[in-house]
């Protein structure tokens, strides 16, 4: 409401004029654009400055010599290593420039950029990347990507951002839709699935805990405990010290040699937390977990979450998107009973880093535990005037927000949802094969099922005798390969600790990778796993 004396901004007043309280010409400070204790400058018009504004055929020469790196990559990618096994000093000096006063000439810019796009960086859309859960990075994501930085939206508004807002709306309750979460469901596009954890147990300790925490904080108050499997990602731990609960509020429960989590053992630490007054708030359930990729039995976590008014999160941020193939998405089953769901486009749908994906059975929920409509004087809405929307600020910790949505948005578009579906099940089929040669040669001992893309094992060498510290051996030597095969640039997987054994570990997040790959992985952790051994092996062994 405007008026001759002043704005009337939620709950403050903001004076034009006048001298009532709060008005800011009594701190000297600006009113109108002038401070009052100097006389006004003299004002000379700025002549216009340039410089930054390059114009649309300077803009093209650049990016069409961005685009000859793009598709150098694209053409030479796999015949690459997959890193650059360089030491990092190396590379911090190599591109360490200074900056320069004047524009760096055109070509030194671009031979710095190649530097960086075709010589010192590692490749996880490289056939022959099986590491961590980092997705391959689709191709139309990287136009999309271009586009979005072109058009420069802020999230954080949707009049900031009207057709980007109207298209991550859309995106969310799409997958909202495919996991199985009702019409009231949707999210927001986060940075990864850290945060995407990190606002679900957010979400679990405001509406669980029974206080106004968002107000009061958690001091004074009885201590709140989560439950999740002891194969739970470690960011749902941390999420809970960023919450100030504190990482052991996490209870860490055992798990079956599946690697999914005991439920009578669920069962027993609630009963144990109520009778120590120790409030539950959360079950924390993994769709896919970072080690194994196990599932834990997600209907027994929601019905006991729903016996005891818990929140019920699931963990997808690897595994979620198994639900978009059909073969696949019975392993799921239950992910539709979960109040919210962290899952990661920049892992299993490929799409460039970063973008993740928070999901709520009601959106209204993520409003509630983040709206600073209340306090956010700043943001000024007339909604009678200007029409309505959801503004992401009042959805997510984020403020300001980029375009994430974009790139995963238009991969989906190019490829259409069949080749995702398949392309998820075909990664999961060849994990299975990678499983399968594993089991039949001797050199390697299989350690976990493989239920989707992910597949664990060790090297034995197979004449190793039996008898004390051979498991002992056994992790040092695999430690040693796994590094040798990552410096080796061939292929590249990582490692799990199972049960506390060093394993070897393959993840497939990328649609460049064939049987191929598999083979080649056992036959390169042959080949340096016989040479480790022949020099580490100790005497007690042989
Ligand atoms: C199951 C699971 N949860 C959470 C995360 C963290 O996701 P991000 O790295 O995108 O933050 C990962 C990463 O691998 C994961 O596998």
């Amino acid at each position: 409401m405007a008026g001759p004396q002043g704005i009337r901004h939620g709950r403050r007043r903001f004076l034009l004029g006048g001298s009532a309280d709060g008005d800011v010409r009594s701190e000297g400070l600006l009113t109108s654009g002038v401070r009052l204790d100097r006389p006004y400058p003299e004002v000379v018009r700025p002549e216009p400055f340039r410089e930054l504004d390059w114009d649309p055929k300077r803009a093209r020469e650049l990016g069409e010599r961005a685009l000859d790196l793009w598709q150098e990559l694209l053409e030479r990618l796999p015949e690459l290593p997959v890193s650059p096994g360089l030491p990092i000093e190396e590379t911090k000096a190599a591109l360490a420039l200074e900056v320069p006063a004047e524009p760096l000439p055109l070509d030194d810019l671009v031979a710095h950029m190649r530097e960086v796009v075709l010589e010192r960086s590692m490749y996880p859309g490289h056939p022959a990347f099986l590491a961590y859960v980092s997705g391959a990075g689709t191709v139309p994501g990287a136009p999309a990507d271009l586009l979005a930085a072109a058009i420069n939206q802020n999230l954080g508004g949707w009049r900031l951002s009207p057709a980007a807002t109207a298209i991550e709306r859309h995106l969310t309750e799409w997958f909202a839709l495919r996991f199985g979460l009702p019409q009231t469901g949707g999210g927001i596009l986060v940075s990864g699935g850290a945060m995407a954890g990190y606002i679900g147990l957010k979400l679990a300790r405001d509406r669980k805990a029974g206080w106004d925490v968002r107000a009061e904080g958690v001091r004074g108050h009885e201590p709140l405990a989560v439950y999740a499997s002891g194969e739970v990602h470690s960011i749902n731990e941390r999420a809970l010290d960023m919450l100030g609960l504190g990482r052991q509020a996490l209870r860490h429960l055992p798990f079956d040699e599946d690697f999914r989590v005991e439920v009578p053992a669920l069962r027993e630490a609630i009963q144990k937390d109520l009778e120590a007054g120790v409030k539950p708030i959360a079950v924390v359930g993994s769709a896919g977990t970072v080690a194994t990729g196990a599932i834990d039995p997600l209907p027994e976590l929601a019905e006991i979450a729903k016996e005891h008014d818990m929140w019920f999160h699931v963990d997808g941020a690897y595994g979620g998107p198994a639900v978009f193939s059909e073969e696949l998405r019975p392993l799921m089953a239950g992910i539709e009973l979960a109040d919210s769901i962290a899952f990661d486009p920049h892992k299993w749908m490929y799409t460039p880093h970063s973008g993740g994906c928070i999901l709520v059975r009601d959106l209204e929920h993520l409003r509630e535990s983040f709206s600073i409509h209340e306090f956010a004087t700043y943001v000024h809405r007339d909604e009678e005037r200007m029409g309505s929307d959801v503004d992401a600020i009042d959805l997510g910790p984020q403020f300001s927000r980029g375009f994430q949505a974009f790139k995963v948005w238009i991969s989906l578009l190019a490829h259409g949802a069949r080749a995702y579906g398949q392309r998820i099940a075909h990664d999961v089929e060849l994990a299975k094969y990678l499983h399968r040669r594993a089991e039949e040669r001797p050199e390697f001992e299989i350690v976990a099922p493989t239920t989707l893309s992910i597949t664990c094992f060790r090297y034995v060498p197979a004449d190793l005798a039996e008898g004390p510290g051979r498991d002992d051996y056994l992790d040092e030597l695999n430690e040693r390969l796994m590094t040798e095969i990552q410096l080796d640039g061939r292929v590249f997987p990582s490692n799990a600790v199972l049960n506390g054994r060093f394993v070897l570990r393959s993840c497939i997040v990328n649609f460049r990778t064939e049987a191929e790959q598999m083979d080649l992985l056992l036959d390169v952790a042959a080949e340096l796993g016989s040479k480790l051994d022949a020099e580490m092996r100790p005497a007690s062994l042989r």
